[in-house]
């Protein structure tokens, strides 16, 4: 079972004069392969593509500890944000029961999931309104370390345990994830004898959910990693094929930056599934920081949008069919959705209603999918589907690494630096600066001095 890309729409041939001719994307095929060889050449540094495979003693630690939390634990709490939450929330969604926190214990696959992801004071203080200490674990997770909305998240969580239960019990508690030796958790993890797991050299935040960042959380909502993994490692395998043509990561690299070229400079991504909502969270943010660099005097990047089918098919697809030659649509398909729910009759007097009646749901959300690709190609507009044979944790899995790698192929065939991110360092920064952190009173000096403010 394994996710496809049909990219026919993609093609001047079926869009017409926005799109790329089949001597455009053949002209970008030793561009291509020099970013299969730079992309290896990366191999060593780019650790994130060895986790489908280098992962067992960790995978078995996992379970273990997840094993444990399950019995003891109604909620699980992490705390983290960017790469540390959007990954775990994506993988929650897509492969448990859509409203899992509403369930009672014996239909829940594991205790209550709730990610802090943010520092909006209302969301933290109903957050902590909601859980029960006694029955609470968090899972602190930064790969810095030092991340200020983690600590702050961290810093609340521990003022309560240590109040409730007295520092000696931080341990039953609290879980740390985080850089073996750089930042603060590290230092705090040792010095109260947390359980530790280890965001891996090379394996920066956004491409981090194939490890211990967004496994434990998996495994701990009775999500089967293994299958992740496996997924994980086809799609590796499949995306390192010389063969352009049968290279998915590589072929979407190639069509999206031969499309930004074409001044598509933004990129939607419309899964037809709500499980598949939070993905298109994970994907921007991957899209976005890996992709939104200087190259040189240049800017490159393309931003990426979030939609969801059929919900945005009442809010952005008129743009999408009528707007501007400035973006393209990429669908995620589902062929085999996990249930099927019958639209029963209950109007039959009413033709106009009843037609739908006998139908499924699931007829209907494939039917307006395969409609709206449909009329977005009609108005000349490029888009793909990805399609999933079903949601599983197999093709979650493929479709994680899909992305990761569609990204970094992304980077090489832009020549730029997939892997940083000076632009949100830069926010952290001045974040210090005003929170008067030790250090960076320069930076607050600068700050003021551009502080002048126009309003109105
Ligand atoms: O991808 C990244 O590196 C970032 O988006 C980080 O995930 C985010 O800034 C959180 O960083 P950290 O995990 O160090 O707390």
């Amino acid at each position: 079972m394994r996710i496809s890309i049909d990219y026919t729409n993609m093609l001047s041939s079926a869009v017409g004069a926005a799109g790329i001719t089949a001597e455009e994307l053949r002209g970008e095929f030793p561009r291509g392969a020099e970013a299969i060889s730079s992309l290896r050449a990366k191999r060593d540094s780019i650790r994130w593509r060895d986790l489908p495979y280098n992962q067992g003693a960790i995978v078995e630690r996992i379970k273990a500890v997840a094993a444990d939390v399950r019995a003891r634990a109604e909620s699980f709490v992490v705390l983290g944000i960017g790469g540390s939450a959007l990954g775990p929330i994506a993988v929650q969604q897509a492969l448990n029961h859509p409203f899992h926190n509403e369930l009672p214990r014996e239909k829940r696959n594991g205790p209550r999931l709730y990610v802090a992801d943010n520092v909006d004071p209302e969301r933290m203080r109903a957050l902590f309104e909601v859980i029960d200490p006694e029955t609470t674990v968090f899972n602190v997770i930064t790969k810095s370390g030092s991340t200020s909305e983690t600590m702050a998240q961290l810093l609340t969580a521990m003022r309560m345990l240590v109040d409730l239960y007295g520092e000696e019990h931080l341990k039953d508690r609290l879980i740390a994830t985080t850089d073996s030796e750089k930042g603060n958790l590290i230092g705090i993890a040792k010095q109260y004898g947390l359980t530790t797991f280890f965001v891996p050299e090379g394996v920066g935040g956004r491409f981090s959910e194939l490890c211990p960042v967004g496994l434990l959380p998996a495994a701990v909502c009775g999500i089967d990693i293994d299958e992740m993994l496996k997924g994980a490692a086809l799609m590796d395998e499949l995306c390192d094929n010389d063969n352009i043509e049968e290279n998915p990561a590589l072929m979407y690299a190639l069509l999206e930056t031969l499309a930004m070229k074409k001044g598509a400079n933004i990129g939607v991504l419309m899964p037809y599934a709500d499980s598949l909502k939070y993905f298109a969270d994970w994907y921007a943010q991957l899209w976005a920081e890996s992709l939104g660099k200087r190259r040189g005097e240049e800017r490159v990047g393309q931003t990426p949008v979030k939609a969801l089918g059929v919900t945005d098919q009442h809010s952005q697809v008129q743009l999408y069919t009528d707007g501007p030659f400035d973006k393209t649509i990429t669908f995620l398909g589902v062929e085999n959705y996990r249930t099927e729910f019958v639209i029963p009759h209950a109007a039959d007097d009413y033709p106009n209603v009843a037609f739908l009646s006998g139908h499924t749901f699931n007829e209907l959300i494939s039917a307006e999918r395969r409609a709206t690709e449909h009329a977005v190609t009609v108005s000349g507009h490029m888009n793909k589907t990805v399609l999933l044979p079903e949601v599983n944790a197999n093709t979650i899995g493929q479709l994680i690494m899909l992305f990761e790698l569609a990204t970094a192929y992304a980077g090489e065939l832009l020549g730029i630096d997939a892997y940083d991110q000076p632009g949100v360092e830069e926010g952290k920064n001045m974040t210090y600066a005003l929170l008067g952190k030790k250090g960076y009173e320069a930076k607050l000096a600068e700050m003021k001095a551009s502080s002048e403010r126009k309003t109105v």
